[in-house]
């Protein structure tokens, strides 16, 4: 909890500006790109936005921020979907954003690492890498504009992940200021450190709670040879389990992306992007887009692929196939996956959920949730989609068609959440599987987390932040 006493926040914005410079504070003028979440739902009020250039503009801010008893919002591009990145409404929180801290600082490469600044837009950091001739295989449909400080206070997950891990498996070193404005210089490119606690997972996915990520050394892999990409319509959620099972089996590490879309999620993206021309979702429930990785050439990959899918045809998990036959065609067909976000966004407020299960347990849940919902919601409607090969839904649920979004999200919100997520406890899986805990899921936390776990928590945050300076409000209260 801070108390900050008015009389101290001019002498704040009078050190903030001596530190960074008069333009690199602002306090007035169109803010909202800082101060609204991604999805529009709140809208906050910052003190004033600093955009510190380097790593001791940041620990400057902190220091201030911390002698006046005001509270730091760290923000990368605010495309985090929790409401985690955006000031409060008290008008007396300093947001920091790291979007000016931009850099790459190195590439190794026979150390297969890149040292990147925080605020490094994810796609910057793939091209950067692929310019040098490796793979940095984060990637999420927010890309375009999310930062690398971002994705890994909020260990993003992807739609790679079944590969190559979360962003916390790709970290190797992290620079950090720590509440009191100290610079943590732990950035290393060792794949083998057993000196003490793990600072650096520590602070991975704590969303700028613990500490601000200034930079990071990263992991790369060699770029492979060819990428191939089938979508395939299968009949229920069980068979493309079955599917999953096969291409990991069959693909072994060459699998790279396994993705599963229900029809209602498909046709929102027909309605709202038609020219995108979605294939075979009319007449499947479910869709799934398979990525096969070959570091050896591309006849290799389609006679492995190729086998796969035949195989699936003959167990009948797979119904029909379409595989890409260009980059273009590719590219094409993971824009659809990339999509959904932005139609249902088209289509109206809608209740989100990021949930993960064991991946056995997932056609149960969909079928038992599903009923539940129907039953106890006329005419809901689910648009299930995700990272099937994570075991990881975005099990998110819409208002009956032609009721009011606003309405049905003030009246429904509660009472959804509480039925997914029970079903999700019962069967051993988290109710934040990539997106974090932000404010959204504060409170809703304590109830499917276990206590001692949760209790370990606050005692992490007060040691670290005792002061609780540090995005407030956020993980845990
Ligand atoms: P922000 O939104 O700015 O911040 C997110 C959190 O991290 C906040 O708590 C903030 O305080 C903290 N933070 C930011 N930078 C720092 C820093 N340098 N140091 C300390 N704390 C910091 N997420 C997934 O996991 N998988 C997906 O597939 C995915 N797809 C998406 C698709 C779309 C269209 C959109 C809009 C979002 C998607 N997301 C996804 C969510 C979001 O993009 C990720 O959470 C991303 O990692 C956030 O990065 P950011 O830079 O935008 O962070
Ligand atoms: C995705 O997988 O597309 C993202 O996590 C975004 C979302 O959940 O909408
Ligand atoms: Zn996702």
């Amino acid at each position: 909890m801070t108390h900050t006493a008015p009389t101290a926040l001019p002498d704040l914005l009078i050190a903030l500006r001596a530190a960074l410079g008069d333009a690199h504070v602002l306090t007035e003028g169109d803010l909202s790109s800082y101060e609204q979440d991604w999805r529009k739902r709140v809208r906050g009020k910052a003190l004033a936005v600093v955009r510190p250039g380097n790593t001791q503009e940041v620990a400057a801010v902190v220091k201030a921020c911390a002698k006046a008893g005001v509270s730091v919002v760290p923000q990368g591009g605010n495309t985090g979907l929790v409401v985690g990145s955006i000031p409060d409404t008290s008008g007396t929180q300093v947001l920091l954003s790291l979007q000016r801290m931009n850099a790459v600082r190195a590439i190794d490469a026979d150390n297969l690492t890149l040292t990147v600044e925080a605020g490094c837009v994810l796609q910057n950091v793939q091209q950067a890498a692929e310019q040098a001739g490796f793979l940095f295989p984060l990637s999420l449909g927010s890309e375009g504009s999310c930062t690398i400080g971002g994705n890994l206070a909020t260990n993003a997950g992807g739609t790679q992940v079944v590969r190559y891990g979360n962003t916390r498996e790709l970290c190797l070193g992290l620079e950090v200021v720590t509440a009191q404005g100290d610079i943590m210089h732990t950035l290393s490119g060792l794949r083998k450190d057993n000196t003490g606690y793990d600072l650096r997972n520590l602070m991975i996915g704590s969303e700028g709670t613990l500490g601000i990520i200034t930079a990071a050394t990263m992991k790369l892999y060699p770029l492979p040879a060819v990428s191939l990409t089938a979508w395939a319509a299968v009949p229920s959620v069980e068979h493309a389990v079955k599917l999953l099972g096969l291409a990991h089996q069959h693909l072994g590490a060459g699998l790279t992306g396994f993705e599963m879309m229900g029809q209602f999620a498909l046709s929102l993206v027909d309605k709202h992007y038609p020219q995108l021309r979605v294939p075979l979702w009319q007449d499947t429930p479910y869709c799934v887009l398979l990525e096969n990785s070959d570091t050896e050439s591309e006849e290799h990959a389609r006679s492995r692929f190729e086998y796969l899918l035949e195989l699936a045809f003959e167990d009948g998990c797979v119904t029909d196939a379409v595989v890409a036959e260009s980059l273009s065609q590719a590219r094409n067909l993971w824009h659809i996956r990339e999509s959904i976000t932005l139609a249902q966004a088209e289509e109206g407020l809608n209740i989100k959920h990021d949930i993960s299960l064991p991946v056995s347990a997932i056609p149960s849940f969909v079928a038992n949730t599903d009923a539940l919902l129907k039953r106890e919601i006329e005419g809901v409607r689910i648009v299930n989609f995700g990272h099937l090969g994570d075991g990881n839904l975005h099990y998110n649920v819409q208002s009956p068609q032609g009721s009011d979004n606003k309405l049905f999200l003030q009246t429904q919100e509660d009472r959804v959440n509480t039925l997914v997520y029970n079903a999700v406890k019962a069967l051993g899986g988290s109710i934040s599987a990539e997106h974090g805990v932000g404010s959204l899921k504060v409170d809703t936390l304590p109830d499917y987390k276990d206590p001692v776990a949760l209790t370990l928590m606050r005692q992490v945050k007060l040691a670290l932040d005792p002061q609780g300076l540090l995005n407030p409000g956020r993980v845990v209260r």
